[in-house]
């Protein structure tokens, strides 16, 4: 850290001085040695914090501003405080490095190796650059990854994990959805669409034990494929909540059977998506969020047996052991199917290294 008062000659003009000092100190802010500059209130002076690897570094750095000869600095070496939360010890830091390195090189070689197999021209790298803009400035990074790379994410992570089946997140879940009241019922309008459904099951253990007070976060689309708090139509919250298992691990809740949807179109995923010729839809399907304390917890989907689109589903998470059968319940119009999820024993955390 380096306090630094200016004394300039009263009578001096140094305008120019002054504009050179401004270009130097923006250059060694942009390129990292100058990590923290503030202004001391009421004074010609800053309190600076460098990034150097020796005094020697700092001094050389310091007679490079053009100010430097009415420059008075104060200098105090900073070292890291062993008691600073979230500090990744040395050994940390080499191993996220090494596995930065690892993954950074993997994808890149593989990326000049498609462009090389291609033969990608000048006028495409520069398109992809542009859907790579477009991407950005629509927000739609969290779309498209949930849609193109989450899946093998997933499938990667948890394939071999014990319990039930779990499948992407996807990108429309909110947190913290209502805790609801018993007989559960997501929350909906009063002339919502859809087939009503009620879905129940329980929740084990792996040994089948019941997990008495279990919680099932449960977001779906209504019945023309609209997620609330993403897509113009539905209210805030509706068909989002949290429904809780009694103490022998069963659950009930009451909903409606969602739509199918296609991913956004008019941005740059539903136009890549175009321009190869996929299908954008996503079959019919509830997400759930299942936890109870000590298991992991499982984020899965439901997906509905009528449905088109389950075998080609654009975010490629449909997993056969997921699909579910609404029958009649003889109770009116509903339907209602069953199912159980069991979910694994919570993993120690594994030292990194
Ligand atoms: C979804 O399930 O809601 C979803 C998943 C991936 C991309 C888009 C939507
Ligand atoms: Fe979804």
């Amino acid at each position: 850290m380096v306090q630094m008062e200016v004394r300039l000659p009263p009578e001096m003009e140094a305008d120019d001085l002054k504009a050179r000092e401004r270009a130097r100190s923006q250059e060694l802010q942009r390129d990292g040695s100058w990590v923290h500059l503030w202004r001391v209130a009421g004074r010609y002076a800053n309190v600076s914090v460098f990034d150097v690897g020796s005094p020697d570094e700092l001094h050389e750095l310091l007679s490079s501003l053009p100010l430097f000869p009415y420059i008075d600095a104060h200098v105090t070496a900073l070292a890291r405080h062993p008691s600073k939360l979230d500090q990744p010890t040395e050994e940390e830091r080499r191993l996220m490095s090494e596995r930065a390195n690892q993954l950074i090189s993997d994808i890149l070689r593989r990326v000049h190796e498609a462009i090389v197999e291609n033969e990608v021209t000048y006028e495409e790298y520069q398109a992809v650059k542009q859907w790579f803009i477009d991407v950005g400035e629509a927000g739609e990074w969290p779309l498209f990854g949930d849609v193109y790379i989450e899946h093998v994410v997933e499938k990667n992570a948890f394939g071999d994990r014990a319990g039930s089946q779990g499948t992407i997140l996807g990108p429309f879940h909110l947190p913290d959805a209502p805790v609801l009241e018993a007989p559960y019922e997501l929350p909906r309008r009063p002339d919502e669409q859809g087939d009503r459904t009620v879905v129940t099951g329980r929740v084990t253990d792996t040994d089948g034990n019941p997990l008495a007070g279990a919680n099932l976060d449960v977001w779906q689309a209504d019945a023309s494929g609209a997620y609330s708090g993403f897509m113009p139509g539905p209210p805030e919250g509706n068909l989002r909540g949290q429904v809780r298992t009694r103490d022998d691990g069963r659950y009930e809740f009451r909903t409606v059977i969602p739509g199918p949807y296609t991913i956004p179109l008019d941005g740059p995923t539903g136009r890549l998506t175009a321009a190869a010729g996929w299908s954008p839809w996503r079959p019919s399907h509830i997400h759930l969020i299942v936890s109870a304390e000590g298991h992991e917890p499982l984020v899965t989907q439901l997906f509905i047996d009528t449905s088109d689109y389950l075998h080609d589903d654009v975010a490629s998470a449909v997993k056969d052991e997921l699909i579910v059968h609404p029958e009649p319940t003889g109770k009116g119009d509903e339907l209602g199917f069953s199912y159980d999820f069991v979910l694994a024993p919570i993993h120690a955390p594994v030292p990194v290294g």
